[in-house]
């Protein structure tokens, strides 16, 4: 299959690319587009045999469910069954935004679109051309990230092209995304909503709305076997860099120190070594492979290169990894959930 890249530019959208983009939706065809968190693989929600080839261009299992992108309102009432005030008072405060919320489904969501589940998970992204896309395609996209399974997310439409092309038929390339990791998850179909992945809406923020809020412990950064998170696509293997990564947790300057003897150590025995840095601290590594993150006093610049710079090292040729850690700020719950995963929760602490 030839895979066709369009450009478009998030100011000026050009809507005969979009509406050539949401006819390939319609037909049952697979596009991946921009949204604010990273860049999805869209097919029609409401059909089970585009969905089906969702699952095939991404290698990923049939029992994982995919999130279902609206542009308005009415439409969450189509294909939610029960939608409880909390959730309506998320969606007024955060839709369009990178918040995705669980309920039950209706007739009308297929289960090759949710992995057999009766419940469906709802998002309205807050980026012009996905809205627009969504709106060309029918009004309901089913889409997962759009990369390979195991594989980091793309952020930008070259990483899509990595993994998708001749596998999918549209890339709509809208630039690297702003802010970089999935949306926050929430199960409203309980009491007290649960988070099931966080995202750059953090617990705090939701509280703030809705008053108390679960999170799911199995999403809290151990690597406790026995919790099983509720959100299928969590208990999957996630992205592991070529290199082994390990993550240094502790004050600045010791992390600084730590990372430096153990770089030494390293070289001495013959091994290349890729740092992951930020701004702040790049200057003060004696060797290795050093890259910045972002900076410190912008979170967002940390969680937006994350994936970038993860799929950066797989081309460089180092054997370990030492990151600095992110654990805190609004988001730091997200990158380091994120990160941990990609270090398979091999952490240091520098003392
Ligand atoms: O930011 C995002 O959410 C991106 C962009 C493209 O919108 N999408 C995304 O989709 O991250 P995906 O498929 O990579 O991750 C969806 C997650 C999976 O962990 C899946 O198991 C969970 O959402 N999920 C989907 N439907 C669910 C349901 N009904 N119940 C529980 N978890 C669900
Ligand atoms: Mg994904």
């Amino acid at each position: 299959m030839k895979t066709i890249v369009q450009k478009i530019d998030n100011n000026k959208i050009d809507t005969k690319i979009i509406n050539s983009a949401g006819e390939i939706i319609k037909n049952g065809g697979l596009v991946a587009f921009p949204t604010e968190t990273v860049y999805g693989l869209g097919a029609d929600a409401l059909s089970e045999e585009a969905c089906i080839k969702i699952y095939a261009a991404k290698g990923r299992p049939s029992d994982n469910p995919l999130i279902v992108h609206i542009a308005d309102i009415e439409a969450l009432y189509k294909i939610a069954a029960e939608i409880p005030k909390k959730a309506i008072d998320l969606a007024d405060r955060f839709w369009p935004g990178p918040l995705t919320m669980i309920f039950k489904k209706t007739e009308l969501v297929p289960l090759g679109t949710t992995g057999g589940l009766d419940s469906v998970a709802v998002r309205m992204p807050d980026n012009k051309i996905a809205l627009e896309l969504i709106r060309a395609g029918g009004g309901y996209i089913a889409a997962p990230s759009a990369n390979t399974s195991g594989r980091p997310s793309p952020t930008k439409a070259e990483h899509v092209y990595e993994d998708m092309n001749g596998r999918i038929d549209m890339i709509i390339d809208g630039g690297m995304v702003g802010i970089g990791i999935e949306s926050t998850i929430v199960d409203m179909s309980t009491e007290i909503p649960i988070i099931l992945r966080p995202g750059f809406i953090n617990k705090e923020m939701l509280e703030d709305v809705i008053g108390k809020t679960d999170i799911d412990k199995a999403v809290l950064g151990t690597n406790d076997n026995n919790l099983r998170p509720k959100a299928p696509g969590m208990k999957y293997k996630h992205y592991a860099p070529r290199a082994e990564l390990t993550i240094v947790e502790g004050e600045a300057s010791k992390v600084i120190e730590t990372i430096n003897s153990l770089v030494k150590d390293k070289v001495n025995s013959g091994k290349n070594i890729g740092i992951i840095a930020t701004d702040e601290t790049r200057e003060c590594y004696i060797k290795g492979v050093v890259k910045s993150i972002g900076t410190r006093s912008d979170e967002q610049s940390i969680s937006h290169n994350l994936y970038d710079i993860l799929r950066e090292f797989d081309t460089e040729n180092v054997d370990y990894i030492y990151s600095e850690s992110f654990s805190c700020g609004k988001m730091g719950v997200a990158i380091m959930n994120r990160l941990l995963k990609a270090a398979g929760h091999k952490v240091i602490y520098a003392e």
